[in-house]
């Protein structure tokens, strides 16, 4: 049994989790888990500035400690590891987080874990669902990434896909900004296609059906905005078409990867921000059962930025004996496959 307590800052979600995970079968459960998002603070701004970012976690992240270590009954001192963010994400957020694991690792001399925000949602299916077995076959898909990997074990990745230019959440968020939605996007572009005609605007799908294996979204992007300024269109309708488009994209993509893959895939797997739209993951769904493999994904509060999920891969980690010196640094771009080769085009999202 290990209790970890779980720190997340990489972005614009302040976290801690406390994690308690069974050491041999690694069944766990969520203790105590707070997340304070800052969506009002970058509201005005439509989008996540880093400064603010950065501020708004140190002001947070120490007194939520304090709370969610409450929540669970418990104190520093019961816990077997501390595991936080280190990388890859804004890098002011990154360090309040990692140096505040840091000193609360040595105040209380305890073992460090440096968790990859990625790996945090790569490993988080296996915290829902504990009958998720390696090796499977991962879609990722966040406001900075969007990737296709293959999950052989714990820093066992082989990436498949990258984007080449948008992320997928990003791609959301730039429609609900062109929408006038505001930020962050995915949800209301969601709710708002529930009550458009998802074919009444024509819009691409860029590189469908040409075989090629990574993201491009930033054509869509365009189109949406093209659609928007002619003025003809409901924003229903608008916002249904991207959807659709956007999924239509995913799912040839993700067919192609499945093709790739190697022997083996126990699942597809989707995690990440935007897996926990309700119509991607029906049609992930299909196309995963045409593979005759189930599909996985995490239930949509465990999708989008949490602590839970760093204190699990944290707990995956400790089991396996890696924990990391205090002197591990901050890591604003940290890839889970080192030897993937760089994609043309692709840059900070890589
Ligand atoms: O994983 P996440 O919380 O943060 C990153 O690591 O990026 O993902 C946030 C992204 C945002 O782009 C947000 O608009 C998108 O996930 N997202 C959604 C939905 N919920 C969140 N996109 C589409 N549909 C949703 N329901
Ligand atoms: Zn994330």
């Amino acid at each position: 049994m290990a209790l970890i307590l779980g720190i997340e800052s990489s972005c614009d979600e302040t976290a801690a989790a406390v994690i308690d995970s069974n050491g041999t079968t690694l069944t766990a459960r969520i203790v105590a888990q707070r997340i304070a998002s800052q969506d009002e603070a970058h509201r005005p701004y439509g989008g996540v500035v880093p400064e603010i970012a950065a501020r708004a976690h140190v002001e947070v992240l120490a007194p939520m400690i304090e709370a969610v270590l409450g929540d669970a009954g418990m104190s520093l001192g019961d816990m077997d590891a501390i595991a936080a963010t280190a990388g890859p994400g804004l890098i002011g957020g990154v360090m309040v987080g990692l140096v505040t694991g840091k000193a609360l690792a040595m105040a209380a001399d305890k073992p460090l874990i440096a968790v990859n925000h990625l790996e945090g949602h790569a490993l988080s299916p296996r915290l829902a669902d504990p009958a998720l077995h390696y090796p499977y076959l991962l879609l990722l898909v966040s406001g900075g990434h969007c990737q296709i990997l293959e999950v052989a074990g714990v820093g066992q990745y082989r990436r498949l896909a990258t984007t080449i230019d948008d992320a997928l959440g990003e791609a959301f968020d730039k429609t609900a900004k062109i929408l006038g939605l505001g930020y962050p996007g995915g949800p209301a572009v969601e709710r708002m296609a529930r009550e458009g005609d998802a074919r009444a605007v024509r819009l691409p799908r860029p590189l469908v059906g040409s075989g090629e294996v990574h993201f491009s979204f930033a054509g869509l992007k365009s189109a949406v905005m093209r659609a928007k300024d002619a003025g003809v269109h409901a924003d229903a309708d608008i916002a249904a078409s991207f959807q659709q488009a956007a999924i239509d994209c995913v799912i040839d993509r993700t067919r192609i990867a499945l093709g790739a893959a190697s022997a083996g895939m126990t699942a597809l797997v989707v995690a990440g921000g935007v897996a926990a739209n309700a119509a991607l993951r029906g049609s992930l769904e299909t196309l995963a059962g045409s593979h005759g493999l189930p599909l996985v994904a995490p239930p949509p509060k465990l999708c989008t930025d949490n602590a839970a999920m760093i204190g699990w891969a944290g707990a995956e980690r400790f089991a396996l004996g890696y924990v990391d010196a205090l002197d591990v640094v901050a890591r604003p771009r940290w890839p889970l496959d080192d030897n993937a080769a760089p994609v043309r085009g692709a840059g900070v999202k890589a």
